[in-house]
């Protein structure tokens, strides 16, 4: 059974992936903050192989207590979804800097911080995947409309980190890629985005399943295109 381990299992993308991937019948790692409050993730727990537990990916504790949690099970994606938006209102003249400084501590350390983490339960793995969730805004060539400098910034700086780190990691067969799961109707999305989280997620996975080393160090949108740096 393969096997799929989401950051931010409890709500919006993070939850529609658990969903999906647990109805196809792969084994569903799913971390969230607070589980007692996670009543959806619950009751797909309830039905389906999906282990849920807590993980905060700013705290480094709680990532070490997880990822020893999970002993020597092996995960064939590590889906990096939490994410923040920060302040609204950020443009130059109007920076927050405790605002930026957490967003990227989620958006930019985050996502590393999980893949150092899980490093060997991914390598013992088929797969040997780490899909991390990013943005169109963190693409500096689609930025003709400036503001957002925190969000922004973060999905930049975690592009660069996983391009990185898919050379760091290309030689234990461990593939990184980028992912822009389009303008979505979620929390952070909100009502007037095009996007139901169905769709974009169905989109993505029919992605992720053919994503191998030849993808490693690439950013793609989610209808499947090469999106722009
Ligand atoms: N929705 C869009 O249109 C859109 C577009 C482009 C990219 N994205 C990206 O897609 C990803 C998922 O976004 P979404 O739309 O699903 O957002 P969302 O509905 O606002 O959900 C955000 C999730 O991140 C979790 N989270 C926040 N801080 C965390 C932390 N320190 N540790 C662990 N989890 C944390 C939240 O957990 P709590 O419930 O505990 O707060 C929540 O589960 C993000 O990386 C976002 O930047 C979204």
């Amino acid at each position: 059974m393969p096997s799929i381990m989401i950051t931010s299992a409890n709500r919006g993308l993070g939850l529609e992936f658990a969903r999906q991937y647990a109805v196809d019948g792969w084994r569903v790692f799913a971390a969230c903050r607070n589980p007692d409050a996670a009543a959806d993730l619950d009751k797909l727990a309830r039905r389906y192989a999906v282990t849920v537990f807590s993980m905060d990916v700013t705290d480094q504790s709680s990532i070490r207590d997880a990822a020893a949690g999970l002993n020597d099970e092996s995960i064939d994606v590590l889906l990096n979804s939490a994410g923040i938006i920060g302040k609204s209102g950020q443009r130059a003249g109007n920076i927050d800097y405790d605002s930026w400084a957490q967003v990227l501590d989620v958006n930019t350390m985050g996502p590393l911080r999980i893949t150092e983490a899980f490093v060997e339960h991914v390598a013992r793995s088929e797969r040997k995947l780490v899909v991390t969730i990013t943005s169109g805004l963190g693409s500096l060539t689609d930025n003709t409309s400036g503001g957002s400098i925190p969000y922004r910034s973060s999905k930049a700086a975690v592009n660069m980190a996983m391009r990185s780190a898919a050379i760091d990691l290309a030689p234990r067969g461990i593939a990184c890629v980028l992912v822009n799961p389009g303008w979505v109707k979620t929390d952070m999305g909100g009502p007037g985005a095009p996007l139901t989280p169905s769709a974009s997620v169905a989109a993505l996975k029919g992605l992720i399943a053919t994503f191998g080393l030849a993808h490693s160090g690439k950013f793609f949108h989610y209808d499947g295109r090469e999106y722009p740096w």
